[in-house]
């Protein structure tokens, strides 16, 4: 998957073995300069990519730096991991808890519910009690999804009479006909949909200059512009009804920080601007009781980023070195925070961003 692309690589290598000599770097300090030298000197770009990771340590902001050798384009479908259902997290329990949390009869409905983060938020609403309606591209994944689903819920709820109901749609959220369809099928199916979580999107590393501009669109379509017209859909349905409904889009501590090494710009771009559209729609919509807030995950073991590692097993010391609670976060870690936000328990907390980053971005 971290193919760089041959000829521009090539490209880059011969641009750097021609740097001029005013390039070259500054005398390192020694003992006896220690003293004298100044705090910061630029260093360039190591000309040997892999003496470049290793000096990191040893050259002035090494480790807070982008690297372009790190390239990752979004996989085709079919090559996309599959993800298993969460067992044992479903189950009805008796532990005393404040029923503001419940999403009992509630319908929520979930983009991108078909994999990753988003199918296991649309467990967390199916076991606090919602109906739910799952929204993706791959409409069969979606389907067998929502069918084990409910078999796991089945399992863990024995003698349950009633069981969730949840459906599967196809939408390409970057596209508005799309989306409107799928309301519309949603909403003959459901009856109403109460309230909305935005988990449709993907990641691609580029350097920018190597950024291939349609998928950069693709990109923003998908990150920014689905985000939007879900939540534009959605609310335009709940102001019909006058009903109050909570929407949270999940964004990224990406769209606060900027991550390394990996380059990254318009995936970190089109996150701050999922969070600022919260924080927006948040003021717009309050009058009519529309809640609309963020979680910003950080680093989460899914399917796909467990690829991701495989293939690239350093990036994961890097990576957890800099997360304060010293380890990747689980999808599992979302299904309380989605839960708060779309429930009772936060009806005053508008527009907020809800960081689910292990301290990440404290530091
Ligand atoms: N995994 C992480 O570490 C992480 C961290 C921070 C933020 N996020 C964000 O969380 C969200 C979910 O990520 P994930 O890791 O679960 O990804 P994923 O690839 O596992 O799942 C994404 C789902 O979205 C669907 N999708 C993609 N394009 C779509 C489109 N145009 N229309 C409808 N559905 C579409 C896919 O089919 C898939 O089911 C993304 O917005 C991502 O940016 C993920």
């Amino acid at each position: 998957m971290f193919k760089p692309p041959v000829a521009l690589q090539a490209a880059k290598a011969l641009s750097r073995r021609s740097r001029p000599a005013a390039f070259a770097a500054p005398p390192r300090p020694s003992a006896s300069n220690t003293f004298f030298h100044p705090l910061s000197y630029t260093t360039p770009r190591a000309k040997d990519e892999k003496k470049d990771a290793e000096a990191s340590a040893d050259v002035e902001g090494g480790f807070a730096r982008t690297d372009e050798s790190v390239v990752f384009e979004y996989p085709d479908d079919a090559q996309m991991p599959r993800t298993p259902v969460v067992q044992g997290r479903g189950g009805m329990h008796f532990k005393r808890t404040l029923a503001q949390f419940s999403l009992e009869n509630k319908v929520s409905l979930v983009t991108g519910g078909a994999r990753g983060l988003g199918l296991v938020m649309s467990q967390a609403l199916v076991a606090s009690g919602s109906d739910l309606a799952i929204v993706d591209l791959n409409r069969k994944e979606a389907e067998e999804q929502a069918q084990k689903l409910v078999e796991q819920f089945k399992k863990e709820n024995p003698g349950l009479e009633q069981l969730p109901n949840v459906t599967a749609h196809y939408a390409d959220v970057a596209n508005p006909d799309s989306v409107n369809n799928a309301i519309a099928e949603v909403i003959s199916k459901h009856g109403r949909i109460d309230h909305l979580v935005t988990s449709a999107g993907f990641t691609e590393n580029f350097d920018a200059i190597s950024y291939p501009y349609d998928r950069m669109q693709k990109l923003w379509g998908v990150n920014v512009d689905g985000t939007y017209l879900f939540a534009t859909g959605v609310a335009k349905h709940l102001m019909e009804r006058k009903a109050p409904g909570s929407i949270v889009m999940i964004g990224s501590m990406s769209g606060a920080i900027v991550n390394v090494p990996q380059p990254q710009a318009p995936y970190n771009a089109s996150k701050a601007a999922v969070r600022h559209l919260a924080a927006s729609l948040a003021v717009e919509w309050a009058p009519h009781d529309i809640r609309v807030n963020c979680i910003s995950p950080g680093y989460m073991l899914t399917a796909l980023t467990r690829k991701i590692l495989d293939e690239r097993p350093d990036l994961r010391d890097k990576w957890t070195s800099l997360i304060p609670v010293g380890k990747m976060g689980t999808p599992e870690d979302l299904m309380g925070a989605v839960t708060f936000l779309l429930s009772d328990a936060s009806k005053y907390i508008t527009g907020a961003d809800l960081r689910v980053d292990g301290g990440y971005t404290l530091t």
